[in-house]
């Protein structure tokens, strides 16, 4: 066969197909083999109920060693809490669709490891106004949001009962995102683990 009679021929149907099916794959591979991953230090539980209505119970994987002061107070308020004062009866006070939801709490403390990336749902933040203004509200993504990486300390993921946080996100809310429906932490704590683990931060996971 000719050379030049193989290059002019159009690609095929099937041939274009498969070139995109490849590139899908290629670039689904290149995201995993650039996935960065981070260690479970230490996990808590988060049951919230919907107007009285259980959740499924929400599992936080820590990041320990990349966000030691973020996750150690964020444990603290989670289990003896601040001045015996926790996350408990708090409410969910933001829920915005396909973007993240929001708890509530006041204590300032700094900014932390700016480096881990808005890469996918399930991973939990602290929310701030500005550097340094940590106020223990954290935030919840549910999906993917690159606009925020490098300015919120993200310091674990949600490892269990995501089903939960996608509930919530789907709450009929007001016009400030406010839920209608009364969102609770009901209860959390400690939730023991028999060792550390790693994460990645690849979406396709
Ligand atoms: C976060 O994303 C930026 C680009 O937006 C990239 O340069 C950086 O390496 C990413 N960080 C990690 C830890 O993957």
């Amino acid at each position: 066969m000719s050379k030049s009679r193989f290059r002019h021929r159009p690609p095929s149907g099937v041939a274009l197909l498969c070139v995109l099916k490849f590139s899908t794959v290629f670039i689904q591979g290149w995201i995993q083999a650039h996935a960065a991953t981070y260690k479970v230090t230490s996990q808590v539980y988060m049951d919230l109920t919907i107007d009285g209505v259980p959740t499924e119970r929400m599992v936080i994987g820590l990041f320990g060693e990349e966000a030691p002061k973020t996750v150690e107070n964020f444990r603290h308020i989670c289990t003896t809490g601040i001045d015996g004062i926790t996350y408990k009866g708090s409410r969910i006070h933001r829920a915005i669709n396909k973007f993240m939801i929001q708890g509530f709490w006041f204590w300032y403390f700094e900014d932390e490891n700016l480096n881990i990336n808005h890469s996918r749902s399930g991973l939990i933040a602290m929310a701030n106004r500005g550097p340094n203004t940590n106020g223990c509200q954290f935030y919840i993504t549910t999906m993917p949001a690159p606009w925020l990486n490098g300015k919120h300390t993200i310091f674990g993921k949600v490892i269990d009962g995501q089903g939960a946080v996608h509930k919530v996100e789907q709450q009929k809310t007001d016009s400030d995102d406010f839920p209608v429906p009364k969102i609770i932490v009901e209860d959390c704590g400690d939730f023991p683990m028999t060792d550390t683990y790693t994460v990645s931060d690849d979406p396709y996971e």
